[in-house]
């Protein structure tokens, strides 16, 4: 019985070569871990520790080794993405796994084109493949991504600057989403949105994690999606894996102080209520990346 995972990293190393005056930095060093088609991942870990060069690197936005273009490079190991190997692949390779990668990168929302419709702004993965796809039907396709992520039709024909940071958040997400992608990587989905529409993108990311092919990478310090929309996570620090389990594990059981001050910093639900009658006002609770 051997099928293949989505995702197999084995003791990848990942580096962003000197440029000008700044030396070469490694981002990622000896990560290894396999994804399971129909997993989710979380990836935790402190700003700087390589969350988003993992995931740009899963996305296949990685280059050769020897291109001029700034960017990340695989110095070591390899990263299998549904059995394309990364570390030597060609372009063609590549541009099959971000074809069948939906990716929605950090500051997603700020990403999207100012001049064009949220129409157009879903639809141009689209067009980026073949420029000739009839219009109509790329409409169509749009407004079903724009359902998928609870949006209103209305909002179609609107420019990112008329949307809230929450809806321009769900339109990056319907465009990681609309080409049909085998895997959805998502860099910090609930970052800099507020609290309610947060809570819409978490049920989001758990309804789609329903479905039980839905195979994803999501980059998260927001404990209520680590724990709601993932089945195993990943910590990084300063490149190195440091914890790697179910988050309610990785959190019982902090090996390394980053996740000891994250453990520290939530209440386990139940069992302290149990243990204890409940204090009025103990210690706040912290804001959950709200
Ligand atoms: N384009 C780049 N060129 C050179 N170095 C980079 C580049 N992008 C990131 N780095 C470096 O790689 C390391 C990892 O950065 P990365 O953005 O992956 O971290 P992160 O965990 O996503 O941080 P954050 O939580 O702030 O988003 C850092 O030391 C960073 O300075
Ligand atoms: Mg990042």
């Amino acid at each position: 019985m051997s099928s293949e995972p989505a995702i197999a990293v084995s003791d990848l190393s990942v580096e962003y070569p000197a440029r000008g005056p700044s030396a070469s930095c490694v981002a990622l060093r000896g990560v290894s871990f396999r994804l399971e088609q129909g997993q989710v991942l979380g990836v935790l870990g402190e700003t700087g520790s390589g969350k988003s060069t993992l995931a740009q690197v899963l996305a296949g936005r990685v280059l050769p080794p020897r291109a001029s273009e700034p960017g990340p490079r695989i110095s070591g190991g390899e990263a299998s993405v549904l059995g394309h190997r990364l570390r030597k692949a060609k372009k063609r390779d590549l541009a099959e796994v971000t074809f069948h990668v939906g990716y929605l990168p950090q500051e997603a929302a700020a990403t999207l084109e100012p001049s064009l419709s949220v129409q157009d702004n879903v639809a141009l993965p689209i067009f980026e493949r073949d420029e000739h796809y009839p219009r109509r039907a790329a409409g169509e396709r749009a407004a079903t991504m724009l359902d998928t992520v609870h949006l209103p039709l209305s909002v179609l024909n609107k420019y990112p600057y008329e949307l809230s940071s929450g809806q321009r958040q769900r339109v990056a997400l319907a465009r990681a989403l609309v080409l049909g992608p085998s895997i959805l990587v998502a860099d910090e989905p609930t970052a800099g949105i507020d609290a309610t529409v947060r809570d819409a993108v978490i049920d989001l990311l758990s309804q789609l994690r329903e479905h039980k092919d839905f195979t994803a990478v999501v980059v998260s310090h927001d404990l209520a999606v680590l724990r709601r929309a993932t089945d195993v996570s990943l910590v990084l620090q300063a490149g190195r894996p440091v914890g790697y389990g179910p988050i309610e594990d990785v959190l019982a059981d902090p090996a390394h102080p980053f996740v000891a001050g994250l453990a520290r910093a939530l209440k386990p639900p139940q069992r302290r209520t149990e243990r204890r009658p409940q204090r009025a006002a103990a210690r706040p609770r912290p804001k959950e990346n709200g």
